[in-house]
């Protein structure tokens, strides 16, 4: 059931207006991907509510929208020219490519199933000290020793090891050098970076204090599948914690800790996440953990909380020759701010959240076995709060609905729907997920009250039109869900 259930979510999102892939008419494009009217609106809701988690619930952090085009220094300084790269290998014989670490990763799974525990564990513990030395020959050995196959040709005729640097590398200006080589951000945390000390002195702020950032990052993935989950161009929501030097794991601690309980308040059940301390750090950090959650594929990272030290500062000081100090008025003393920073990429929210809403369920009507699908949403992050219909297009019924959508539109994302039946309009809202459903009929016109349709448990119950404002506000505000933050 588990690994079916991708496929179903990929052609429902495609179907009900959340995700396109893009450039479909020419074939698409691998890994990106555009988002659709009911897409963009539950992303808007999620960055909505992970912003308001950051630059409200938290009076030390205020938000940064940095260009994504920047100086070439900045990623020569950052260390992302020399080692943000991935180690492929390509078969010889169906031409694929793929990354080394996750050939090998996937063999010690195969082997695990298979029960050999001891052989899959050996294999890692050599895949992590080859990766630590950087041995590339040594990888190509350990292919060949443990007699891994590409999975399409089934052999293993492996050319050399290489590095692949995962920037995207393009012009700036109208003639091309190679000094004119830009690269498009493989992350947003460097523009936060650089605007530090603007921030510092416009915003008067004291050290800890936070930069949040939403925004596009690229990477030119060498394997790049399971939908949005790996995608060539994403999101990426980071906030980058200053802090003194010394309280390092304590702000690790805080962090990982709190940005745990967002997901509790996400609704997202216990089970189904699971905090992975790095075996691998990235060049950048001083220690790290994944906050993953179990996809169809398996558990894999959503979220990253990483203790980067004064890396990042310190090497743009160097570089720049810039004085890169913040002064401490409470230790009366200057020093570079170390950094924790969390890091979540939004599309990998989105296909989460995807994950959690798609149910199908089998129902009895009329004595009729009915499968029924829908997409069990928070309320607040649903794309469309309410849908509003007339029962019938005639008696004044139209008219009246018209009447309620105008008088709750300026609060809440409404749609109003005319045409069908009403079962195939509740239907609709089902499968993008709107929560209510509320219905005009001949009574109506008599008491102003009006059906409330529960999208859950498909429950109706007779309201008042003058409740309905007060519902919705309570049960559709993104407050919900910041209430149990426990900021
Ligand atoms: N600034 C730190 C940083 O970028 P990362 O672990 O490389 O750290 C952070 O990325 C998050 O960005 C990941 O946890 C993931 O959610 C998201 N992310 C990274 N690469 C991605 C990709 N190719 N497609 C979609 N999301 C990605």
């Amino acid at each position: 059931m588990q690994t079916l259930m991708l496929p179903s979510i990929i052609s429902h999102a495609k179907e009900y207006g959340f995700i396109f892939p893009s450039s479909e008419m020419y074939d698409g494009l691998q890994a990106v991907y555009d988002y659709g009217q009911y897409g963009i609106a539950l992303k808007r809701n999620l960055q909505n509510l992970w912003w308001q988690t950051m630059t409200q619930l938290h009076s030390h952090i205020v938000g940064l929208d940095s260009a994504i085009l920047m100086h070439p220094a900045v990623w020569k300084a950052s260390g992302h020219v020399d080692s943000f790269a991935d180690l492929m290998v390509d078969n010889k014989d169906s031409k694929k490519r793929y990354r080394v670490d996750m050939l090998i990763e996937n063999h010690a799974e195969a082997l695990t199933a298979a029960g050999q525990e001891d052989e899959a564990k050996q294999l890692l513990a050599q895949l992590q000290s080859l990766l630590q030395k950087d041995d590339l020959v040594g990888l190509h050995t350990l292919l060949l020793e443990a007699a891994i196959t590409c999975p399409v040709a089934k052999t293993s005729h492996w050319t050399d090891v290489r590095k692949l640097n995962l920037m995207f590398a393009t012009k700036v200006g109208a003639i091309e050098s190679e000094a004119d080589t830009i690269y498009l951000r493989p992350e947003t945390a460097q523009g936060i970076y650089l605007n530090f000390l603007h921030v510092a002195h416009t915003a008067r702020m004291k050290v800890p204090f936070g930069i949040a950032q939403i925004g596009k990052a690229f990477r030119n993935e060498i394997v790049a599948r399971q939908f949005i989950f790996r995608m060539r161009e994403f999101e990426q929501m980071e906030m980058q914690f200053f802090i003194q030097p010394g309280t390092d794991k304590q702000w690790f601690d805080y962090w990982q800790n709190l940005r745990w309980q967002w997901y509790q308040a996400l609704g997202i059940p216990k089970e189904k996440l699971k905090i992975k301390p790095h075996d691998q750090l990235a060049h950048y950090a001083q220690a790290a953990v994944d906050i993953e959650y179990q996809f169809p594929f398996g558990y894999k990272e959503v979220e990253g909380i990483h203790a980067r030290g004064d890396f990042d500062l310190k090497r743009h000081a160097q570089a720049s020759r810039k004085k890169v100090q913040y002064f401490d008025p409470e230790l009366n003393q200057s020093y570079i701010p170390h950094v924790v920073e969390t890091s979540v990429g939004c599309d990998r929210l989105i296909l989460m959240l995807l994950c959690e809403a798609f149910t199908q369920e089998s129902q009895v009507e009329n004595g009729v076995s009915k499968e029924r699908t829908y997409l069990k949403l928070h309320p607040a992050l649903a794309p469309i709060k309410a849908a509003i219909f007339p029962l019938v297009k005639k008696d004044g019924l139209p008219a009246k609905a018209q009447q309620l959508f105008d008088a709750l539109k300026y609060d809440f994302a409404l749609t109003y729907e005319e045409n069908q039946s009403i079962g195939k309009r509740y239907t609709r809202q089902d499968l993008i997920g709107t929560p209510y459903c509320i219905t005009i009929d001949h009574q109506t016109l008599e008491d102003d009250t009006v059906t409330l349709r529960h999208r859950d448990s498909m429950a109706q119950e007779r309201v008042a039109i003058t409740s309905l404002q007060g519902f919705l506000t309570e049960t559709v505000s993104l407050k919900r869900i910041l209430q149990d933050c426990h900021v």
